[in-house]
């Protein structure tokens, strides 16, 4: 933006611009990805960071009966405590310890608008300007986001798809206050074995840093390595932060509704944050989460498991466009959550990719320098998301991704 413009903006009589700070703030890709889409109505998204299944039946449920309880629902309409109602919270801890079996120790419990915002609120509260995050590349852009909006510095740190400790530990500086892990990986797919998150655990103990571990994707674990937060570890609960989501595994991403177990030092702050934000989360929306939380693993275990035919069909479209001589390749085998990173050789850059891919052969992905990769000079990056098109669309999306791929790359 032209400073010049700004001062003028300023200027009596001129029209007020938005503040000069939020020229630094990375731009959402989404909405760049949604223009073009507009352009081809009838494309299919692989893009898309979100599963196709709605939420349990007891979700609905719950809220009419919530609402068709008269007098008894009045408390929906009042405010609530800022941290969430005791009835949710107490269905959170028991989630996380018996389920994700953390120690809770030395921690406490808020519930917000999706985790989103608990991340948000989570660098309000440990940044001060200049003060640094690693964010181990790839990173999720609206991190980076948050981080910036809290005028913080974002550092992303090529430390390998599952993140090498010993490079994160060169990446830390005096101004740096925490660190990043989201395994299952959000845009990889990689599960982080549980003894590098330990690692990583370690060494933010050791440094004094944070270690904000973002678990939107718990449940879906397709491979041999399990799931294990760093949370399980005895005595972590008052340097790590869990993040836990319920818009993926519960399919409730539009009810927005997430979750934070955070060292209890923070809380205050969160308080403060929380209470210019929201006040207390909706409250209905709690009620809707109580109901999925009851349907709880049982619920979510044969919806991730159908995910395991789409994820095969993503690794036999690669193998069969790499049969065909298509220079594509997985970086890593993608073990969990619904995506998958495809590195593709060419001189276009990932975003010239997939504006080709939606406008020219009706297929979107999300371009790799979305996630602060930019590939090289003959490779770019694209995330695939299997979360949204069953079988045999999804089929028919590979088909119109390995078409135009030869087009592009040939
Ligand atoms: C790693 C990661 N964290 C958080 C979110 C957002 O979660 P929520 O909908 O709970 O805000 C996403 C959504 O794509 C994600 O990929």
């Amino acid at each position: 933006m032209d400073p010049q413009a700004i001062g003028d903006a300023r200027s009596p009589g001129r029209r007020p611009l938005p503040a000069r700070r939020l020229a630094g703030v990375l731009d959402p890709v989404i909405p760049r990805v949604g223009a073009w889409l507009r352009q081809r109505p009838d494309a299919l998204s692989l893009a898309q960071g979100m599963v196709n299944w709605s939420p349990p039946a007891a979700v609905a449920e719950a809220v009419q009966a919530a609402l068709a309880a008269g007098d008894g629902s009045a408390v929906l309409h009042r405010y609530g405590p800022m941290e969430g109602d005791e009835e949710l919270l107490e269905a959170v801890r028991i989630e996380l310890q018996a389920h994700h079996g953390l120690d809770l120790e030395g921690t406490a419990l808020l519930v917000t608008a999706g985790s989103n915002m608990a991340f948000n609120a989570l660098a309000q509260v440990i940044l001060d300007p200049g003060d640094e995050v690693i964010l181990p590349l790839p990173w999720y852009f609206n991190h980076v986001m948050a981080v910036q909006l809290a005028a913080g510095v974002p550092v992303g740190v090529p430390a390998g798809l599952v993140p090498d400790p010993e490079r994160l530990a060169a990446a830390i500086t005096p101004r740096t206050r925490a660190i990043v892990t989201v395994s299952p990986a959000n845009p990889s797919g990689v599960v982080i074995p549980g003894d590098v998150l330990a690692a990583i655990n370690q060494l933010c103990a050791e440094r004094g840093l944070f270690h904000i571990s973002d678990e939107a994707y718990a449940a879906f674990v397709h491979g041999s390595v399990p799931h294990q937060p760093p949370g399980q570890i005895r005595g972590s609960g008052s340097h790590t932060i869990t993040l836990h989501s319920l818009s993926k595994a519960y399919g409730m991403a539009g009810w927005r509704l997430g979750h934070a177990a955070v060292p209890r030092q923070l809380l205050a702050g969160l308080a403060q944050v929380q209470d210019t934000v929201m006040i207390c989360p909706p409250r209905i929306t709690q009620r809707a989460a109580l109901a999925a939380l009851a349907a709880g693993p049982a619920w979510i275990a044969p919806r991730v498991a159908s995910l395991v035919e789409r994820r095969a069909l993503v690794l036999e479209a690669v193998a069969s466009g790499q049969s065909q001589g298509l220079p594509i390749t997985l970086p890593i085998v993608p073990d969990g959550a619904f995506y998958a990173l495809l590195s593709c050789e060419t001189p276009l850059s990932g975003e010239a990719l997939v504006e080709r891919l939606v406008i020219d052969h009706g297929v979107a992905a999300l371009p790799g320098e979305a996630f602060g990769l930019g590939g090289g000079e003959s490779r770019s990056l694209l995330r695939l998301s299997y979360g949204m098109l069953e079988p045999p669309l999804l089929g028919e999306a590979l088909v119109r991704l390995l078409v135009g791929l030869r087009k592009l790359l040939g």
